[in-house]
């Protein structure tokens, strides 16, 4: 039988005590995401950074999980840091994203190719609606680090952003984040 539980989450440092698994993504994971190949493979080359940790409390018999996504700070060419995004497998399941420290910018795209962003920072819960892919953007000079809340059989459906890409890319202009067009958009 499950248990009733109070799970410690660090806001700063995105702990999660105790938590039930982790996995860790460094930048040479995420092959196909950021279009300045150049700066991708010199990073890589040099040192690998770790881009983000994902660290759950997820127990196969409940309904809910949820747990922390931390994200270093850093950049490929002009493009900041980001998760590879994802719609869920589940479509009717949604999720929220609370931002606990840092700065970013959630950027959102539903099914039939509507995009919307949230900005993340302390104090901003973001809402997920069912259907939507959701990618975050660390923005900023530090961590970001957010509690996602979602349905423990969500799933997760990877292809269509990674072979299509988002609609809209997060780079950084004049020293800001600048949401534009992704030229290499495929419909
Ligand atoms: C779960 C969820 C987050 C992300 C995590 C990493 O539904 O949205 O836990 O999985 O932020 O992002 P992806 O999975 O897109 O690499
Ligand atoms: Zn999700």
């Amino acid at each position: 039988m499950l248990l009733p539980a109070g799970v410690r989450i660090d806001g700063d440092s995105g702990s999660v005590t105790p938590s039930t698994g982790s996995y860790a993504k460094r930048l040479g994971d995420l092959a196909g995401l950021y279009r300045d190949k150049a700066a991708f493979e010199a990073l890589v080359a040099n040192g690998d950074p770790l881009a983000y940790e994902v660290i759950d409390y997820r127990w196969k018999d409940s309904d809910l999980a949820f747990g922390t996504t931390v994200m270093a700070p850093g950049k490929v060419g002009d493009e900041y840091f980001m998760t590879r995004g994802h719609f869920h497998e589940r479509r009717e399941c949604g999720e929220t994203y609370y931002t606990q420290s840092g700065e970013g910018i959630l950027l959102l795209q539903s099914r039939d190719g509507e995009t919307r962003t949230v900005e993340m920072k302390p104090g901003i819960c973001a809402f997920i609606p069912p259907d939507w892919a959701h990618r975050s953007i660390n923005t900023g000079t530090n961590k970001l680090v957010f509690v996602w809340h979602c349905a423990t059989d969500a799933g997760h459906e990877y292809g269509e952003i990674l072979e299509k890409g988002m609609r809209k890319l997060v780079v950084e202009r004049d020293g800001r984040p600048e949401v534009i067009d992704n030229p290499n958009f495929m419909r």
